[in-house]
């Protein structure tokens, strides 16, 4: 018999209990948190979906890790093991810790950008674009046309598209591009996939332009897994080998080691090019720290060694994306618009189809993001115009392209029976829709608004 229930591939040996809370409670709490779910405090969240970032649950060898961690200053043992584990995937050379993801591309977009340059890729996360748009360059992102359309169901969402990339690369000129970036599962774009046929023909293009290929390698297990189970060839190879040709069309990776690490904090710079390596190195040591720990204990680099071991096991990677997929598919057939396919690491609410009469600038996203706090404790984030809207000279929002809510699912964090309590939560949020009200921002900081933005209801 082949069981069709897949189970956590996991038992449970520590547990964290989780605080109840009544509906005037947390209407009181989120006024307080400026209707902000960033700034509520955790423990007034019954399940905290905000990100999937550095939420994962550790294994026990994970934990044993931890003990083993050495931590002398230079040329610690757990830097060894971690260079290893990190090697073993990338097949880099030049393996550079950092605290997490930002901290890489801090360093990175230091040395390569600057005013004059262009940045493209499927989808910049905010941190990416944050960190590109701080040296002066400009960040470009160039999804596919079915990665823009919400509701059209196909394999790699994820990908970039050809045609846009040669054409930008053709306008702005290759020698102002310094890198061009891949971001594996597409975080932004919906957590959707970007196929091995779609990474080799990126690099073909690059190469005959001599632009390196970077990874945004958050997800790359993640990646590979949809790529197992989609794209035609690849049946029969494992998560590792599938990982491991993924990399090797890649000049270069930054990677949140908080996602597909199973780690709760750390990152890393992966680089084939020598001299660049130098530089970034140079710089780490006067921001991070010297470069075998770079911002990290010894005891964290041993968590990551040995979560990106366990990340690419199969059993673990099939519960995941299913548990996933499952939560999507619920929503799907209760009528709730979300992105289809479901992504890897998340479902994201298309906010715009589910309250089409609240206007982007009063921004539906934020309006379900409360609404999911209010009606079941859940904290989910808004990726639309609150993160990614700008002004016009005249002070007029530029909406984002999408508004989105996304739900992230922690690894190895919740079970079914929270996957079936989110699922209830949100049907009930949908059914009541019409009652939904819009938000103005009262608040908000120059840069990354969203994590610190207030707001007030509009009557
Ligand atoms: C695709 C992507 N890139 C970069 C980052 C930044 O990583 P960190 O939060 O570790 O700085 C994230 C974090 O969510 C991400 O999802």
């Amino acid at each position: 018999m082949n069981p069709k229930t897949i189970i956590e591939p996991f038992k449970i040996k520590s547990v964290e209990p989780i605080r109840f809370t009544t509906r005037e409670e947390r209407e009181i709490l989120l006024k307080n948190a400026g209707y902000n779910p960033f700034k509520l405090h955790a423990d007034d969240v019954l399940i905290d979906l905000l990100t999937d970032s550095g939420t994962a649950a550790m294994s026990a060898k994970q934990w044993a890790g931890i003990m083993e961690g050495d931590e002398s200053y230079a040329g610690s043992r757990s830097f060894y093991k971690f260079e290893k584990a990190v090697n073993n995937i990338t097949n880099m050379k030049y393996i550079i810790p950092t605290h997490q993801g930002r901290a890489a591309e801090k360093i990175l977009f230091s040395i390569v950008g600057g005013p004059g340059k262009y940045f493209p890729n499927n989808t910049h996360f905010d941190t990416t674009r944050a960190n590109i748009e701080f040296t002066g360059s400009i960040a470009e992102d160039l999804l596919t046309e079915a990665g823009m359309n919400t509701q059209k169901r196909a394999d790699f969402k994820g990908n970039m598209d050809i045609k846009k990339l040669e054409l930008f690369i053709k306008e702005k000129g290759a020698e102002n591009i310094p890198l061009c970036f891949l971001t594996v599962t597409n975080n932004s774009g919906g957590g959707q996939p970007v196929s091995i046929q779609n990474i080799r023909e990126v690099k073909e293009l690059c190469s005959k332009n001599n632009i390196p290929l970077f990874l945004d390698a958050c997800r790359f297990a993640e990646n590979a897994y949809f790529i197992k189970k989609r794209e035609q060839g690849y049946q029969d190879k494992s998560a590792l080998e599938i990982v491991q040709e993924m990399f090797s069309y890649a000049d270069g990776a930054t990677m949140s080691a908080k996602k597909d690490a199973l780690v709760n904090i750390g990152g890393f710079l992966a680089l084939n090019d020598e001299e660049l390596a130098m530089k970034c190195r140079n710089l780490l040591i006067v921001t991070e720290g010297f470069p075998t720990y770079g911002g990290l204990s010894g005891r964290d680099l041993e968590a990551v060694a040995q979560g990106l071991e366990e990340v690419v096991d199969e059993h673990y990677l099939e519960y995941r994306i299913k548990s996933v997929e499952y939560l999507g598919n619920k929503l799907v057939e209760a009528g709730v618009p979300i992105i289809e396919p479901p992504g890897g690491h998340a479902i994201y609410i298309d906010a715009k189809r589910f309250l089409p009469n609240i206007p982007v600038e009063q921004y539906p996203g934020q309006s379900i993001v409360c609404e999911l706090y209010l009606e079941g404790g859940i904290r989910a984030v808004e990726i639309g115009s609150v993160m990614f809207g700008k002004y016009d000279k005249k002070g007029k929002l530029i909406p984002s392209i999408m508004e989105l809510v996304r739900m992230a699912i922690p690894r190895r964090v919740y079970t079914q029976s929270h996957i079936d309590y989110l699922i209830e939560i949100v049907l009930e949020v949908f059914k009541n829709r019409d009652r939904l009200r819009g938000y103005e921002i009262t608040y908000e900081a120059p840069m990354l608004r969203h994590f610190t933005a207030e707001f007030k209801p509009i009557n």
